[in-house]
């Protein structure tokens, strides 16, 4: 299916008729990152089924809703509950929450996830902010027709991750109780988690984490030119790193364990934004 810059505009004017304004910083909340929806003020609800035109998010640990308020006095976005190709959406489709975000007039998009840990010095319950990612398997989302409305059919991936909010992420980790790193994901379309095989090429070919999100909605972001910061929680070390398998359960877990330092980390950024 091609999307046409209509198809973009008819989610946005849709959600444009539930608030009043405009919000300044879109986020997109990973894996039981859940919690952090829950501190917006003044919530404007809107379910994923009700949007038109919309996708509906398929992973039990993802809520689906949309969440407009305040937050650390800043209007926000929250989209609660992410799309992956590995849930069948193809990587085309994937550009939706960011193309609807550029038309609503949002400034800054933050991204999070869940993340496996490839650098030995990371430990589970850390924070990596992206400096840059590796994406060899799949599609762009950039893909078919270009919707020149959006931005350039070639355009740079240079700095993608915004330098400026990078340097106010690593400003406003001194104050986290989290340890914090700045690093190199890496996109891998899942479901299943790499082999330790694949961890090992990874490490060689320069990651730090791997995941399997973000990547397609940062791309997006490059290509309307919308700056980005994207975090990655890391939840477990990945496969192979240490001689211990690790389980779904112990990413869910130790992405709640932390979600309300995440949360609070995340409020200090939006804070200076
Ligand atoms: N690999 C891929 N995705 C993940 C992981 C992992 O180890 N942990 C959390 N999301």
């Amino acid at each position: 299916m091609e999307y046409s810059f209509d198809y973009f505009k008819k989610i946005t004017d849709f959600l444009k008729t539930k608030v009043d304004y405009t919000p300044q910083i879109a986020i997109i909340l990973g894996s039981c990152l859940g919690p952090f929806a829950e501190q917006i003020e003044d919530p404007v609800v809107v379910d994923y089924q009700d949007i038109p035109n919309f996708l509906v998010s398929t992973v039990a640990s993802h809520a689906g809703k949309m969440i407009f308020g305040t937050i650390c006095g800043r209007k926000v976005v929250c989209m609660s509950g992410r799309f992956h190709n590995y849930e069948g959406y193809t990587f085309e489709q994937l550009v939706i929450p960011i193309r609807v975000f550029k038309l609503l007039g949002v400034e800054t998009t933050i991204l999070t996830n869940a993340a496996g840990g490839i650098n030995v010095d990371y430990r589970p319950g850390d924070v990596m902010i992206l400096s840059d990612h590796i994406k060899m398997n799949g599609d762009s989302p950039l893909r078919g027709r270009n919707v020149s409305e959006f931005g350039a059919r070639f355009f740079s991936t240079v700095d993608m991750y915004t330098p400026r909010l990078r340097e106010v992420a690593k400003r406003c980790a001194s104050a986290s109780a989290l340890t914090i790193h700045e690093g190199v994901y890496y996109f891998y379309s899942g479901p299943q988690f790499e082999t330790p095989a694949e961890i090992r090429a990874f490490r060689a070919l320069g990651a730090d984490a791997v995941g399997m999100s973000t990547v397609t909605e940062a791309l997006t972001a490059a290509h309307c030119n919308m700056p980005i910061l994207a975090l990655a929680v890391i939840t477990n070390m990945a496969a192979g790193v240490t001689d211990i398998p690790f389980t779904s359960e112990e990413v869910n877990d130790t992405a709640k364990s932390i979600s309300q330092q995440f949360s609070e980390y995340v409020k200090s950024i939006m804070r200076e934004l």
